[in-house]
């Protein structure tokens, strides 16, 4: 795949120099532990990430969480001035919340849909999101477009500006990458698109956060909502989104708090500057902290290293498994990520998996209802879903490759 960032200089300097994987598992205890092939469910974090945690609910414990919040909050500065650095983007665009679906629910409500307002959607759009928006068609009357796939399995661009031609203001919300499959959507060409009609464009990078080079100017996106999970590596209940300087100004949360607006007066209130107008008040500070320190791992190694590390990675593991008699690799032509999914002929991959896990390989099943725009509609029941990292080696990749060649041979 072109790569997500053009390589200028210090980008090549930074591909030129490989992923040091036995250095990341040094630093992942999980990696001792089993096969890990799930970082698109919840990665291992490194044990500084946990590390940093533990600190900080010991600081609370020893002077109390309002005081210890208190004592942190240049490191949780670190973690917007980093959250920014990863998207390209400003820390006053960043806010941080305890998940994407979190983020978008917010951003998407802040909109304030109704009647006459189109709403684009990917296939690739997250069952959460989805629910979210077909609510919001049924409640408020917006029309709901689902755009179709070209047969690569992405947007179909043409129908896209068909659609977005229609005349009526449109949102758009697409994920970059699914949970259901390896596809990467044509983010940047969207956003072209989406300047051209004046179309507000809001991009699920959910799965490609941590994971793929990311610049919010090249995209061209005005919100994108992630979760720290995933490819980043972050603990568990963090998520941040970025929305744009021109966006967020014209954008009021639909349930102001504390955190995000100043009470002035009996019946008055002011929303503070830029997107931490969108948070709320209470929030595990230990996350955030460990947020703040996977961000920082993940600009330490680089996101185009990264991307190049995985990406290749995934074409191995593709290109093997396919290679399995009565596997089909499920991804859609349009498929370079980090995202592998796979079935087995005659077995369910809820099946497929739990013997994996009897392996000591950990893989999930995703099925159709959580993404019916996708799987639904290509119309596979569930598909095995296995998604390396950094820290992934050939013992790795061995172990999943033999398991599942022994299940596929087991009547
Ligand atoms: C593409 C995508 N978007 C959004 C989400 C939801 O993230 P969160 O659980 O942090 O809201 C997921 C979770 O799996 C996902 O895969």
């Amino acid at each position: 795949m072109e790569s997500s960032l053009d390589a200028g200089p210090a980008v090549l300097q930074e591909r030129a120099v490989p992923v040091d994987v036995a250095a990341e598992r040094a630093r992942t205890p999980g990696t001792a532990v089993a096969h890990h092939f799930n970082a698109a469910g919840a990665a291992l974090p490194s044990a500084p990430v946990v590390q940093s945690v533990v600190d900080h609910l010991r600081l609370e414990e020893q002077i109390g969480g309002y005081e210890a919040a208190h004592q942190v909050a240049d490191r949780i500065e670190d973690a917007y001035r980093d959250a920014a650095r990863l998207l390209n983007a400003d820390p006053g665009e960043i806010a941080l919340f305890d998940s994407a679906s979190t983020g978008l629910r917010t951003i998407i409500d802040a909109l304030r849909l109704g009647t006459g307002h189109r709403l684009l959607v990917s296939r690739s759009t997250y069952v959460s999101h989805a629910l979210h928006l077909m609510s919001l068609g049924r409640e408020h009357d917006v029309e709901l477009v689902v755009v179709p796939n070209g047969p690569d399995g992405a947007v179909d661009l043409e129908a896209l500006d068909l659609e977005l031609a229609g005349g009526a203001p449109a949102i758009l919300c697409v994920a970059h990458i699914p949970t259901s499959s390896g596809l990467v959507e044509p983010v940047a060409e969207i956003g072209a698109l989406a300047r051209r009609y004046g179309a507000r464009y809001v991009l699920d990078a959910t799965q490609s956060v941590g994971q793929l080079a990311l610049d919010v100017t090249r995209i061209g996106c005005d919100a994108l909502v992630t979760t720290g999970r995933k490819f980043l590596r972050a603990p568990r209940g963090t998520g941040f989104a970025y929305v744009g300087a021109d966006l967020v100004s014209s954008l009021a949360p639909t349930a102001p708090d504390v955190r995000g607006a100043v009470w002035t007066s009996s019946r008055k209130w002011e929303l503070k500057d830029g997107a931490r107008r969108f948070e709320t008040w209470e929030a595990s500070i230990a996350g955030r902290i460990g947020l703040g320190v996977a961000l920082a791992e993940a600009l330490e190694l680089g996101t185009a290293r990264t991307e190049d590390h995985l990406v290749t990675m995934a074409a191995g593991l593709r290109e093997t498994l396919g290679e399995i008699p009565a596997v089909t690799v499920q991804d859609p032509p349009a498929s370079p990520s980090a995202i592998v999914t796979f079935t087995v002929d005659g077995k369910p991959a809820r099946q497929v998996n739990e013997r994996l896990a009897a392996h000591d390989v950990r893989t999930v099943s995703v099925p159709a209802s959580h993404a019916q725009w996708d799987l639904g509609a290509r119309g596979v029941d569930a598909v095995v879903r296995a998604s390396p990292h950094v820290y992934t080696d050939g013992s790795d990749m061995s172990a999943l490759i033999d398991a599942v060649t022994l299940i596929a041979q087991e009547v």
